[in-house]
């Protein structure tokens, strides 16, 4: 597969436990290829989980720009934090590791979060595509992106959110739920403690919950007392790859 169809994408969304991509057509955000997936290498360094990216480029037989995602503040392409992968990320420039790895190309690199939320309201649910959205992923962390009537305000970091003596994703991730074994109602009851706190201080129209367990929305969504809407993401664990493929495709990189 090349990069002639000018309608073709490629997104790779690196995660704590896996880094997954797929060629993406773009008129409609779906796949094209299957989902591909390989373990998040141990420790995740820049060029051990670059040289994962490039396998799975060579596996999609795709040999045109590429957007990639990472668990991060992404600022001028260079990524300042790393909560959930290896410490020596921060101060990464990610076009030139990413160019060293994958050659000379078009890449984009940026938040997961912020990914999904452009996939989201370019692709998703309706009610996701004008207004004021938060995003939230729900996961190791708690990914957030800031959008309104589509246009990203990157970077957002929501889950780091101070939170009582700790902070909102350390109390409300689903990392969390299965770590102190909660029930979808005991999470669900501190899911809706952040929410209150976030629609406090930023009173968005909608929220749109995403991350794994939102394929099992229909357990802890309908519990949430927030006056907001609360849209189940639609895109799933597409949304990540979608917005990479998206981001390099518009040119966008934070
Ligand atoms: C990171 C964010 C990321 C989120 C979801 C947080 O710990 O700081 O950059 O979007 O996890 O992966």
């Amino acid at each position: 597969m090349t990069e002639h169809n000018s309608d073709l994408s490629f997104g790779v969304d690196i995660g704590g436990s896996g880094v997954k991509a797929a060629v993406v057509d773009m008129k409609t955000g779906e796949f094209v290829t299957e989902r591909l997936k390989i373990a998040t290498p141990q420790p995740a360094n820049p060029d051990a989980v670059a040289e994962v990216v490039k396998e799975l480029m060579e596996e999609a037989d795709w040999n045109g720009p590429v957007g990639i995602t990472v668990p991060a503040v992404v600022k001028n392409q260079i990524t300042r934090s790393a909560a959930n992968i290896g410490g020596d990320w921060i101060g990464t420039d990610c076009q030139e590791l990413f160019r060293k790895h994958l050659g000379n190309r078009e890449i984009a690199v940026l938040n997961d979060a912020d990914a999904a939320g452009l996939a989201e309201v370019a692709y998703g649910d309706e009610q996701a595509r004008s207004g004021s959205v938060m995003l939230l992923t729900f996961g190791t962390g708690i990914g957030s992106a800031l959008l309104m009537d589509g246009n990203l305000y990157p970077n957002s970091e929501l889950g780091h959110l101070p939170f009582g003596h700790t902070s909102c994703e350390k109390w409300a991730s689903s990392a969390v739920k299965e770590k102190e074994d909660l029930s979808f109602k005991e999470w669900a009851k501190r899911v809706d403690q952040v929410m209150h706190e976030y629609a406090r201080l930023f009173s968005p129209q909608t929220f749109v919950v995403g991350g794994g367990i939102s394929r099992k929305a229909d357990k802890w969504v309908p519990l949430l007392t927030v006056e907001q809407k609360v849209v189940p993401a639609q895109l799933r664990n597409k949304a990540g790859i979608v917005g990479a493929a998206m981001a390099v495709r518009d040119g966008f990189r934070p």
